[in-house]
């Protein structure tokens, strides 16, 4: 078990060949069940899979699954990831809402809801899971220190995490402390997975993330012990990979 590393000429370029993958997983398997990121880094992934689209490619039998949510925004929130993935993945490749599927944060009880998720996601079983990666190594919102097998769970955001963040809102007071996310033992479950890193910012993250042993101060790395997983990388987030 290894990661296969990838690195392309730049962010366009990596989203590119995840939107390939991506492709290639919907042909084979028309009802295929993804999980998908937030975040700046999955963008450009989104767009070329809208670009294909376009072109042809049939994606409306597909279920895509949320990696996580916020906890204790507005309803309807613009800053919710139900919102983000509707608007930069849903709407532009033209599919119906209701495929997607996200944490419910307006549950009273978001252990339950949290419990209720787990369900969903096992039963459905992900294909093709997409992440991005976190400055400290969180994947989901699965902050360095959390246990590698814990299932979608409520999880408090980092400092360095609701600093990152604070960019979509206008406010950094208004980024939210908790969250719903697919657990570590959540995401190995899926069948591939497939992580996006680009910019300076996160080499140090994705050279802690491959280098052995995997360790929960990097919750990445557990990455290592999956049996099929790249990571595409730009050449910034590749610097300081030995
Ligand atoms: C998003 C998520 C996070 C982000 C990570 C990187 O759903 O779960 O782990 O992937 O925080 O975010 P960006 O891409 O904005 O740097």
């Amino acid at each position: 078990m290894s990661i296969d590393i990838v690195i392309s000429d730049n962010a366009d370029e990596a989203g590119k060949l995840i939107a390939d993958e991506i492709a290639t997983v919907i042909r084979r398997k028309p009802n295929a069940v993804i999980g998908v990121a937030t975040g700046s880094s999955p963008l450009p992934i989104y767009r070329a899979l809208a670009d294909k689209v376009s072109s042809g490619l049939n994606a409306t039998e597909v279920s895509w699954f949320a990696l996580d949510e916020y906890l204790g925004l507005p309803p309807r929130s613009e800053q919710s990831y139900r919102y983000f993935l509707e608007r930069h993945l849903i709407a532009p490749l033209g599919l119906d809402p209701k495929r997607l599927h996200v944490p419910d944060p307006s549950d009273a009880d978001p252990d339950r809801a949290a419990q209720r998720y787990e369900t969903e996601i096992l039963q459905a079983q992900v294909d093709l899971q997409i992440l991005g990666i976190g400055r400290n190594g969180h994947i989901g919102f699965n902050e360095p220190g959390t246990p590698f097998s814990i299932p979608t769970h409520r999880a408090s955001l980092s400092e360095t995490t609701r600093k990152a963040n604070a960019r979509f809102f206008h406010d950094s007071s208004e980024v939210p402390r908790e969250c719903l996310t697919q657990g570590l033992g959540t995401i190995m479950r899926a069948r591939r997975i497939e992580l996006i890193a680009t910019g300076p910012t996160k080499a140090d993250a994705i050279a802690r993330a491959t280098a052995p042993p995997a360790d929960p101060k990097c919750p990445a790395s557990i990455l290592q012990r999956h049996n099929s997983v790249r990571f595409v990388l730009d050449p910034l987030a590749a610097a300081k990979l030995t």
